[in-house]
């Protein structure tokens, strides 16, 4: 049995580099196919990347003149203006630079009234306008994929998540007003059904996680793992977190 990761693995010096290499692959899928779905997830692992598309877009305007763009998860309970809101970094770093307009920006409302409803709403643009071309993804303290966290069963599409404690100490929460009360994220099955998954790792508080998902072990309580039933995975990661042995 072949139990090697079915991984493209970029290894880049640093986090730079690594954000360099992301961006290559972004823009080599946009220049594929210009009007590219990209499902993007949040956090500081990406931040430096999605500027960097920003700058080629500005430089280049007809690169993401079609993009469109689906968030990939947000902090229920939060106002949408919260400065910690995955909806405020993917405006400030891309869908604000590069003039996106509601055409082509969709996503989770943070605060929704009805939160089935919202998760609805989710599941059926997805299916209107999905799947993915690509999915850049973050992998969290635990292993999260956007927030599905670790636990006994993951849920396959569109859902409110119960934060892990990893998820209530994440360092976009440093600057929230209010306190979110739960995780909005669109499931493992959702993540699976992009044709192209990007995952960027970065910093040696991430090598433990990055060494866990390159074993042949899938399991909910690492949820990361369900990466190893793609077949177009990219990790993108940077020497900290994947040490030479
Ligand atoms: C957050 C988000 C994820 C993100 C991950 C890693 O909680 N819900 O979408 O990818 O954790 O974040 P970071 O890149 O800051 O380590």
């Amino acid at each position: 049995m072949n139990t090697s990761p079915p991984f493209d693995i970029i290894r880049a010096a640093d986090h730079e580099a690594m954000s360099q290499a992301a961006v290559a692959r972004m823009v080599a899928q946009l220049q594929r196919k210009p009007d590219s779905l990209f499902i993007l997830a949040t956090g500081g692992t990406p931040e430096r990347t999605y500027q960097l598309l920003a700058e080629r877009g500005r430089a280049e305007p007809s690169l993401c003149d079609r993009l469109r763009i689906l968030k990939l998860d947000e902090w229920g309970g939060l106002s949408m203006d919260d400065p910690a809101t995955c909806e405020v970094a993917l405006r400030r770093t891309l869908v604000g630079p590069l003039g996106i307009g509601p055409d082509r920006f969709a996503g989770w409302q943070s605060a929704p009234s009805d939160i089935a409803a919202e998760c609805d709403r989710i599941r059926q643009w997805l299916a209107e306008h999905g799947p993915a071309d690509l999915c850049v993804l973050g992998l969290g303290l635990n292993g999260h994929l956007g927030f599905n966290e670790p636990g006994d069963h993951l849920q396959p599409g569109p859902h409110r998540a119960e934060l892990s404690s990893e998820s209530k100490r994440h360092s976009m929460l440093h600057q929230a007003r209010g306190q979110p009360v739960c995780g909005l994220t669109l499931g493992v099955g959702d993540i699976l059904q992009s044709r192209e998954i990007l995952l960027l790792v970065s910093g040696a508080q991430k090598a433990p996680q990055l060494r866990r998902l390159l074993r042949p072990e899938i399991s909910p309580q690492f949820p990361a793992s369900f990466l190893w039933l793609h077949a177009a995975v990219s990790v993108c990661c940077d020497e900290a977190a994947y040490p030479a042995i």
